[in-house]
């Protein structure tokens, strides 16, 4: 892992490949291992950049990552900034300053994208939005993330695992790949409580941003698994209709982490997308 100075924070960041820096911004309550597999196939196109985000995996929360009344909490926006920062970084490191970056983000990571497309739109190249959508939280959705976030010291990483999982995997995953149900067991186990409470309550404040999805000018693939419950193929549907440019897959044998469920088709669409489009020189 390379360590980078984000703001008031060390980005923990696993990078490989050669190409345009494609950045991964990951779901909760994941980190960076999220796409490990999904990045070897597409190190042979992209330069892939790969952070625990703040306060997940190997990154510290900083003192960024608390609000006002000094309460872990991580904003959309907040991950966003870290992300240019990052990637314009990672530009200069690469001899490549100023240049355009592609975004992947997956479920938070799709709502951090978006944060993205919104404040930096002319650091994009272009987008792959996995797993998610575009709305805010309704009232009880925001307040049981609060619950989770005042409560997650006291019942535990192994409980909210015991939660989570059964409804985050394809029922093939869950039957058939023993490997990747144990992997994301650790992923969620390995959180730290302080992470996990500032990125609830980040994702229960963050904006409706569905009016931003017609503006959005980059090319733009939207990508889901076909068992997805938590962000279902008819949503993804409904938010690729409304981006202009937008291109449409589905991964199959995934439910809503195709990277670690499928990382060999995840790769492949996303290889496929960018084949099909004439990128600007
Ligand atoms: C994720 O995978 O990041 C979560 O499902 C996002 C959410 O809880 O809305």
């Amino acid at each position: 892992m390379k360590k980078y100075l984000v703001d008031d924070t060390a980005y923990y960041v696993n990078a490989k490949g050669a190409g345009p820096i494609l950045l991964f911004a990951h779901g909760f309550p994941f980190d960076g291992r999220l796409y490990e597999e999904a990045i070897d196939r597409l190190a042979s196109r992209f330069y892939c950049v790969v952070p625990d985000l703040r306060g997940f995996g190997q990154t510290p929360l900083g003192s960024n990552g608390h609000n006002s009344l000094g309460y872990p909490r991580v904003k959309m926006g907040r991950f966003a900034d870290d992300l240019a920062i990052l990637g314009a970084e990672i530009a200069c490191e690469r001899g490549c300053k100023g240049s355009k970056v592609f975004l992947c983000g997956l479920s938070m990571g799709g709502y951090i994208l978006l944060e993205f497309a919104r404040r930096r739109p002319q650091m994009l190249q272009g987008m792959i939005f996995c797993d998610s959508n575009a709305t805010a939280d309704p009232p009880e959705k925001a307040a049981g993330r609060v619950y989770l976030a005042e409560t997650i010291d006291s019942f535990g990483v192994h409980t909210l695992a015991d939660n989570m999982i059964p409804n985050l995997l394809s029922p093939h995953t869950n039957k058939e790949k023993t490997e990747v149900v144990s992997k994301l067991r650790e992923m969620i186990t390995s959180q730290s409580p302080q992470g996990i409470a500032a990125g609830a309550r980040g994702m229960s404040v963050r904006r409706n941003l569905v009016d931003l999805l017609p503006t959005i000018d980059v090319p733009t693939l939207v990508l889901g698994g076909e068992d997805d419950k938590l962000s279902p193929p008819e949503l993804l549907d409904g938010i690729a209709a409304a981006i202009p440019n937008a291109q449409r897959a589905t991964v199959s044998k995934a439910g809503h982490l195709p990277p670690l469920e499928n990382p060999e088709e995840f790769a492949d669409a996303i290889l496929n997308w960018h084949s099909s489009v004439s990128w600007p020189k």
